[in-house]
């Protein structure tokens, strides 16, 4: 296809202010997917994805549009994740495309990741075309987000395309918007390949299907090509582009954006970001600014009951085939046995993977504390990445403890302000910023990821009944005073439920925790303290007290099947439950000790 006939983009919006829906009515105006196989969120292709009604993976549609100057166009919308975690993700596709349409919710206006996304977009070089989305809404003020986006962004809206995603008006303008605001890509045919690797997915079917932009240079079904970072040297089987189903393609140029297979086994051997170039008289120099997605958050996951241990390791290696960005390792806890510590690129991904595991592998699961990665700098000058406070190593070796600082955008309605600075100050946050943009209030903090990793998004959005909205980045380490904390339970410590903590927090965490402790773990027939310590100090205690409990007495009468149906219940109550030394913990209060109220 010719450079000046195409168009790159993708969607940068707010979650929920109806992204997908455009994306839909895209596809259906174009008549790129016939109408009977028409279905909501058509993107959105995994099951998951559309129960929570949230694009986790970067995906692709190629759109041929006969526009009204007369000429096709082919139009390639890269659907780009709307969440913080996926970060990374958005910023390489966003590298793959010229512009973006920015849409915004014309009741709701400007909001955190509208920011976030939107600079993102800016950073990578984009056009942008602003789109207001659910003018048919009574709440709607398109004059006022208009201004917004002015004021807070520093865009121009008084072109903004007016639009309902969900009746489907002002659709055809953003398809001549697309073609006639945003740029064409650039690129020389007749250079060495040079293709950036934008994503990549495991299908049942095709095994690993590589998503690419080609920058120069062409690429055929059959070449051999190279990955500039892994080194790895594949023979192309299919070439293909996404409508969005997979048709084939004998090449693609400049500018172009498709998909390959190439007998590569598991996703993992794809790097995002990566450069692929011919084998032979290949491109001198790979894209800039390739760097490979980190996980910032870990924590352990150990099956309810050890005979599932086999299972789990299936379910989560059949998982790793489809996500390179979740990493696992074998780990053994006392108290839990075997399991797998693993690494997520940030909280909600964590439950993304957790929930799939529970779903799909029909799996108990105890997910221990998350944990954020801490650099241990030792008296002998070395440097240990902690995953597992665990493993914390003795402080007489340990020279200081530096922890990972985010810069956190917040965005609220005035009222709720004052709750929003208290949440952040509680949680050791530095204000950097606060500003307004109409009766919203934009603040800026910088803050541990520690102390947001656990509960801090479910704080923030119960403070402010859901009004707000946040976004962060990781900005980098910083000492502290940091210490671990341990959990005993009837004497005994329980690996799994210690902690990081700041020294000045850990009395009231260590309180808050066997307090809450004392409520999760149900009464045995004897007493049971609870501990919190650090070293060998305890810093809070709680006793549960004994109870003799005879669950059948209730059943007088010799009812036997309803005494059968009771202990069957007690069963199954058990199966969520572990047994720690005499103690039996259930499943839930490895996540709800945590919580702080
Ligand atoms: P994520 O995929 O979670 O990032 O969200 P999204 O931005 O893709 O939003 P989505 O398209 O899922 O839309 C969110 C909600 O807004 C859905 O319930 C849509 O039906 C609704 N919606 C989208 N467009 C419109 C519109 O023009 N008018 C009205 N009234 N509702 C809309």
């Amino acid at each position: 296809t010719q450079l000046d006939l195409i168009r790159n983009f993708s969607i940068v919006a707010h979650i929920d202010h109806g992204k997908s829906t455009l994306a839909d009515r895209l596809i259906q105006l174009t008549g790129t997917v016939a109408e009977r196989d028409m279905k909501a969120q058509i993107l959105d292709s995994m099951e998951i994805e559309r129960e929570r009604g949230i694009t986790i993976k970067a995906n692709t549609v190629r759109i041929d549009y006969p526009a009204k100057d007369g000429q096709t166009y082919v139009l390639n919308l890269i659907d780009t994740p709307g969440h913080v975690d996926f970060a990374y993700e958005v910023s390489r596709s966003m590298r793959a495309v010229e512009g973006s349409l920015l849409v915004v919710d014309a009741s709701q206006g400007v909001e955190a990741q509208t920011l976030a996304n939107v600079y993102q977009a800016l950073d990578a070089g984009h056009e942008i075309v602003p789109v207001l989305n659910k003018i048919d809404l009574p709440a709607a003020e398109p004059e006022r987000v208009k201004s917004q986006i002015e004021d807070v962004i520093g865009l121009d809206a008084s072109e903004a395309v007016l639009i309902s995603a969900k009746s489907g008006l002002g659709i055809p303008d953003v398809l001549e918007a697309i073609v006639h605001r945003l740029p064409p890509p650039k690129g020389d045919r007749d250079a060495p390949l040079k293709a950036m690797l934008v994503d990549s997915w495991y299908d049942a079917y095709l095994g690993v299907v590589v998503m690419i932009r080609v920058m120069d240079g062409v690429i055929r079904k059959g070449d051999r090509v190279k990955m500039m970072q892994t080194g790895a040297v594949y023979g192309i089987d299919r070439l293909a582009v996404l409508k969005p189903q997979m048709v084939d393609i004998a090449e693609l140029g400049p500018g172009e954006i498709g998909v390959l297979t190439a007998s590569i086994k598991q996703v993992r051997d794809t790097r995002v970001g990566d450069t692929i170039t011919h084998e032979k008289k290949g491109c001198a120099a790979p894209l800039p600014g390739f760097k490979p997605a980190q996980p910032v958050v870990f924590c352990g996951l150990f099956p309810v009951d050890a005979n599932d241990f086999e299972a789990l390791r299936e379910a989560i290696e059949k998982l790793a085939l489809n996500d390179a960005s979740f990493t696992y390792e074998m780990e053994t806890s006392a108290a839990l046995g075997f399991g797998f510590r693993c690494g997520f690129l940030g909280l909600l991904h964590l439950e993304v993977v957790r929930d799939r595991l529970e779903r799909e592998y029909d799996l108990d699961l105890i997910t221990t504390a998350p944990s954020v990665v801490y650099q241990i700098y030792m008296k002998d000058g070395t440097l240990q990445e902690l995953h597992n406070p665990t493993d914390m190593p003795d402080l007489t070796y340990v020279d200081h403890i530096e922890e990972p600082r985010i810069r956190a955008t917040i965005m609220v309605p005035d009222e709720y302000l004052g709750d929003v600075l208290k949440l952040c100050q509680d949680r050791r946050g530095i204000q950097l910023d606060l500003s307004y943009a109409g009766a919203r209030a934009m603040v800026v903090y910088d803050l541990p990821l520690n102390e947001v990793v656990f509960d801090f998004y479910d704080r923030l959005k119960s403070v402010t009944k859901g009004y707000a909205s946040f976004d962060y980045q990781i900005t980098g380490y910083r000492e502290d005073f940091l210490v671990k904390m341990s959990i005993l339970v009837n004497d005994e410590p329980v690996d799994a439920l210690s902690m990081m903590v700041h020294r000045d927090r850990a009395d009231m965490r260590g309180r808050a925790m066997v307090e809450k402790l004392k409520e999760l773990i149900p009464r045995h027939m004897f007493k049971i303290p609870i501990q919190a310590a650090i070293g060998g100090r305890v810093i809070a205690r709680e006793t549960i007290s004994a109870m003799r409990k005879d669950v059948t007495a209730k059943c007088y009468g010799g009812d036997a099947t309803r005494k059968r149906k009771l202990l069957d219940k007690q069963k199954a109550g058990k199966k969520k439950m572990r047994q720690f030394g005499k103690v039996e913990i259930p499943q839930q209060a490895f996540i709800n000790a945590l919580k702080m109220d």
